[in-house]
């Protein structure tokens, strides 16, 4: 008699900031099967940014069944799912109900400026630095968790009554996906995040890894609402029986780029890499310690397995990246598609002396200026829109060098190679001037999408599905290089024209 052995799978959803995604990875790390739906980006007001929870969670099922659908499988061949997600975008619900209290305040939302300034006082935004590894800032989820608390009329009663929960989207998903408000066969819904989740709230000790219990006082915020912090693989629970993926163990967390750090398999220190979507991010493993930048980096933690102690990172977030491409498309109109502007680009041997800041809510990484706003420099009666489309892309270029200059101080480690991934590295003409820019090879991998491999990796890891960390290096094949072409002389002229542009944005907005 033949045994055959059941094929086996693993689920990830990757709950970004424009769609969420549902991917199926057979056990060599291959995708079989994909599911992905947008929801609406809603914008109340000037600077604020919101996402409709219960339409993340419509179609975080529906994403779900199109991946199983698409790969022609059924819930028994699924061992595992991961969640890694868009981070700092807070939820607050009652958990009687699971009816969100308002919409959630996306990462990007601007609205808890002035709530910051109050913490900060005297000692600026650095106040909280040495314990959370974050600046005090709209970046965070924790104050957008007091406005919420300060804003929505009764709230702050029905948390201090113990009726309400706080989550960041990961937390908010497997709650609703171990059961929500109804629980699963007389088990009450999870109500748990991962360290990597939790250390971007500015309430988290970095170094305890557990809630800061003074600083969730100072902000006014009840304990009781606030999700148990667990390793990021490890068993969070179960998928409620009746869901659609019933009693499979959801056994991996990560916030997208510590997920995108696992899929691209930075697990020793020194390793980095650089994502490219909506904003940029430059993640660099320091290992078992958080060290604290002196250049305008955040400390974060990168992961942590069950058992095992922490891993950190100092992360360089860049607010705008490809964000500055969809400006130009949707805004300016002067491109249809974002894959577009590599064509428009290359009509042109160079940026014709123009440069594009693009400020549009401050600089973040490395320099943190809520007072800069975008600007386009250096026209003159010879530029045209190629010229546009070339200064878009050479502004991701040079943001990046910015923080890779920055992680470089830092770390005091000089950057070898830079391993890329995200929706922008499919252009090669930004590769190129990347590589040309920071004088360093540009490495991009087999497969781009490294957040939800590296969810699907978590997950996998947590069942045993995947073995070790060193099993999964095998799968991380590189596809493309790209080696710096200019002469330094030329880049390092054009980045100190860019330099220049930088200085026309700052003290505009008072
Ligand atoms: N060929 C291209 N050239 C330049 N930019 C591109 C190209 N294709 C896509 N982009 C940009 O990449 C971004 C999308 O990348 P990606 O899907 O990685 O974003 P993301 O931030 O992960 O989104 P989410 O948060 O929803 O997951 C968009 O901002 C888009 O403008
Ligand atoms: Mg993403």
């Amino acid at each position: 008699m033949t045994v055959t052995t059941h094929p086996h799978f693993v689920a990830a959803i990757d709950q970004g900031t424009t769609s969420t995604r549902c991917v199926i990875f057979d056990r060599a790390g291959q995708p079989v099967g994909m599911g992905q739906f947008e929801h609406s980006q809603i914008f109340p007001q000037k600077g604020w940014v919101e996402h409709d929870p219960l339409e993340i969670w419509t179609n975080t099922r529906r994403a779900v069944g199109a991946a199983l659908a698409e790969a022609n499988i059924a819930r028994e061949d699924i061992v595992a799912i991961g969640i890694t997600n868009q981070r700092e975008t807070t939820v607050v619900w009652d958990k009687h109900t699971g009816e969100p209290v308002m919409n959630a305040i996306v990462w990007q939302d601007t609205r808890t400026t002035e709530i910051c300034e109050q913490l900060a006082g005297d000692v600026g935004h650095d106040r909280w630095r040495d314990r959370t590894g974050l600046l005090l800032n709209s970046y965070p989820a924790g104050p957008k968790l007091k406005w919420i608390l300060e804003n929505v009329p009764g709230a702050r009663e029905r948390a201090q009554r113990g009726d309400l929960l706080f989550g960041t989207i990961d937390t908010w998903l497997l709650w609703n996906l171990t059961g929500g408000a109804q629980g699963d066969e007389g088990q009450p819904a999870v109500h748990a995040t991962d360290v990597t989740n939790a250390s971007r709230t500015l309430l988290m000790d970095l170094h305890t890894l557990q809630w800061d219990e003074q600083i969730c006082q100072e902000m006014g915020i009840p304990l009781a609402m606030l999700p148990t912090i667990r390793p990021s693989v490890t068993q969070f629970g179960h998928v409620r029986q009746r869901g659609s993926l019933g009693g499979v163990p959801i056994t991996g967390i990560l916030g997208d780029q510590q997920a995108a750090m696992f899929g691209q398999c930075c697990f020793q220190p020194g390793d980095a890499k650089n994502t490219y979507g909506t904003g940029l991010f430059l993640l660099l493993n320091t290992g078992l310690v958080p060290k604290q930048s002196n250049h305008g980096m955040i400390t974060t933690v990168c992961y942590q397995i069950e058992d095992e102690q922490p891993v950190y990172a100092l992360e360089g977030s860049v607010a705008v990246g490809g964000a500055l491409v969809q400006w130009l498309r949707d805004n300016l109109g002067i491109i249809e598609s974002a894959a577009e502007i590599e064509q428009s680009a290359s009509q042109v041997a160079d940026n014709g002396g123009v440069y594009i800041v693009p400020a549009f809510s401050g600089l973040f990484a490395p320099r943190w200026r809520t007072d800069a706003r975008g600007v386009i420099v250096g026209l003159t009666r010879f530029a045209n829109k190629h010229h546009l489309a070339r200064a878009v892309l050479e502004a991701t270029a040079y943001q990046t060098r910015e923080v890779v200059e920055a992680m470089v101080a830092d770390s005091g480690v000089p950057l070898r190679t830079l391993r890329v991934d995200g929706g922008m590295v499919a252009n090669d003409l930004l590769m190129q001037f990347q590589a040309d820019i920071l004088q360093t090879p540009v490495v991009r991998p087999g497969m781009i999408e490294t957040t939800v491999l590296g969810a699907a990796f978590a997950a996998g890891l947590g069942v045993g599905f995947f073995e070790s960390t060193e099993q999964l290096r095998a799968f991380a094949k590189s596809d493309k290089q790209w080696d710096p072409m200019l002469p330094r002389e030329t880049t390092d002229h054009l980045y100190a024209e860019w330099n220049k542009a930088v200085q026309r944005t700052l003290n505009w907005e008072e």
